[in-house]
């Protein structure tokens, strides 16, 4: 397989927030790793833009130390790490005042062919203050974009004001909010199998699918990020949004184009058929050590804290295609192992021709998203060899990298691929604002419920499934989670 690099255009890039973690983590490393597969132009602009006052040359020296710290040293040509900072340039900006925005003005292109963006990688509440500067100091043209990050709101209330505000200054084709889910490789691969073939579609439906179960499963705590998790738990972290997403590409309907609102369009009908869960559909938990400062309520500082760093539910469709099928989800931090993993489970033969003790059979197409990507089918087969017709059950594996070859290793990561998108203008993989608003008001009355009981959600070890109660409510109904695996 030959991968194939298609420069972008030109582009002016400006990151506020520029020196913080996720500009240093993700953000410039995966701009690196484009510039290295000759996808960023050599006349690109990367503009830093923060508080800290810093010189182009002192920003590039911090840079420089976080492509050591995260991009893998074989990775990193010297030649390649200078040619990269070349194109870096910093502006010590003040988001909510004047200073910064006419060096900011300077620095940045306005012609038709040199696309703008600008990625707000800052508190949410200086959206607002941002959006409006690059309009009072005549920054953003008619060619610019914005990228947003999640927390998008907390609640749909808080949601609308943020679209509210933005909207105010950009059109929402402008409009990026990033979900990094989105951004994964073998998420898109979920549309490719599902659209690019014949095989499954029909079978994608109650008529042939017992039940769907989406599990996004972490080794790490909250670690420092306690104060802000704690005030969010995995409903707001994790399920909202990344799940949700997980979701609507799993139930949508076909769209008629790939294209972001044809694709847009149908994962909000799914979000709007939500059934609101039960109460007893849901099942809430808090990892708890025996070693101190292990436990989740140490790690948050908050010994009476009522959030949940778990979540299971139960989730109804209420639309034709999906009408009677559970569609499991869980997550959860310091599980027994890292492991994203869709799995449609399919109904059983509708009668069987083989002996009783050839036992119960059911085809499984599971799609992983992390670690090791791919696609595995189980089909049942004749266990091999005499002794009669025994069945068995074997995975038609379709793991990328056996399948693809070593390219694979070389698949643009999440943030990668999604910058990338905003430079070409392609949105379909970003979230449009009303799916946001629908995702908050399907979520909004749950976290609600859970707040005027206040209670607290069900303890669960460390390096575990979860808290016991996950299990039960898949056994309740003559089903079972599967493995956990790495
Ligand atoms: C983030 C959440 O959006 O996603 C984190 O805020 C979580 O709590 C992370 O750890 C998981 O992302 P990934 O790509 O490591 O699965």
């Amino acid at each position: 397989m030959v991968s194939r690099v298609i420069p972008v255009e030109d582009f002016d890039l400006v990151i506020f927030g520029g020196t913080g973690d996720l500009a240093r983590r993700k953000i410039l490393p995966g701009l690196f790793r484009r510039f290295c597969s000759g996808q960023m132009p050599p006349a690109a602009r990367i503009i830093g833009a923060a508080r800290s006052d810093l010189t182009d040359d002192a920003y590039r020296r911090d840079i420089k130390l976080a492509l050591e710290e995260f991009v893998a040293k074989d990775s990193r040509p010297a030649a390649a790490v200078k040619g990269f900072l070349e194109q870096l340039h910093y502006v010590r900006i003040d988001a909510t005042g004047t200073e910064g925005w006419s060096a900011l003005r300077k620095l940045t292109r306005k012609d038709e062919a040199t696309v703008q963006a600008f990625y707000f990688s800052v508190a949410p509440s200086l959206f607002g203050p941002l959006a409006e500067r690059l309009h009072t100091h005549k920054i953003a043209g008619a060619n610019a974009r914005i990228v947003v990050e999640k927390p998008f709101g907390r609640d749909l209330e808080s949601a609308r004001i943020l679209n509210a505000t933005l909207r105010d200054h950009f059109d929402e084709s402008q409009i990026y909010r990033i979900d990094h889910y989105l951004g994964k490789e073998t998420v898109q691969n979920l549309m490719a199998v599902r659209f690019g073939n014949m095989l499954f579609e029909p079978l994608w439906n109650a008529q042939y699918v017992d039940h769907v179960q989406i599990t996004v499963a972490e080794t790490v705590g909250v670690g420092g990020r306690g104060a802000y998790y704690d005030k969010s738990g995995a409903m707001r972290d994790m399920v909202q949004n990344h799940l949700m997403q997980l979701l609507c590409l799993i139930a949508m309907e076909p769209p008629a184009h790939f294209d972001p609102d044809s694709v847009r369009d149908e994962k909000l009908k799914v979000i709007r058929a939500l059934d609101p869960p039960k109460r007893d559909d849901i099942v809430r938990g808090q990892y708890e050590s025996p070693k101190k400062g292990e436990d989740y309520l140490d790690e948050v500082e908050n010994r009476s804290s009522i959030t949940e760093s778990f979540i299971a539910m139960k989730l109804m469709i209420s639309n034709w295609r999906w009408a009677g099928v559970p569609f499991y989800l869980r997550t959860g931090k310091r599980l027994k192992a890292r492991a994203s993993e869709i799995s449609i489970v399919f109904k059983e033969t509708p009668h069987s021709i083989f002996d009783e003790d050839s036992g119960r059979h059911r085809n499984i197409l599971s799609i992983r998203l992390q670690p090791n990507e791919g696609i595995t089918l189980g089909v049942t087969i004749k266990e091999p060899g005499p002794g009669g017709m025994r069945l068995v059950d074997v995975p038609l594996d379709m793991t990328f990298a056996d399948a693809l070859g070593p390219e694979t290793d070389d698949v643009p990561d999440a943030y990668e691929r999604l910058i990338m998108d905003v430079i070409r203008g392609n949105q379909t993989l970003f979230m449009r604002g009303d799916e946001v608003e629908a995702a908050w008001a399907w979520t909004d009355p749950i976290i609600k419920e859970w707040t005027r009981r206040g209670e607290r959600p069900k303890p669960y070890d460390i390096e575990t499934t979860g808290p016991e109660d996950a299990a039960v409510l898949m056994h309740r109904e003559g089903r079972r989670w599967l493995d956990i695996k790495a």
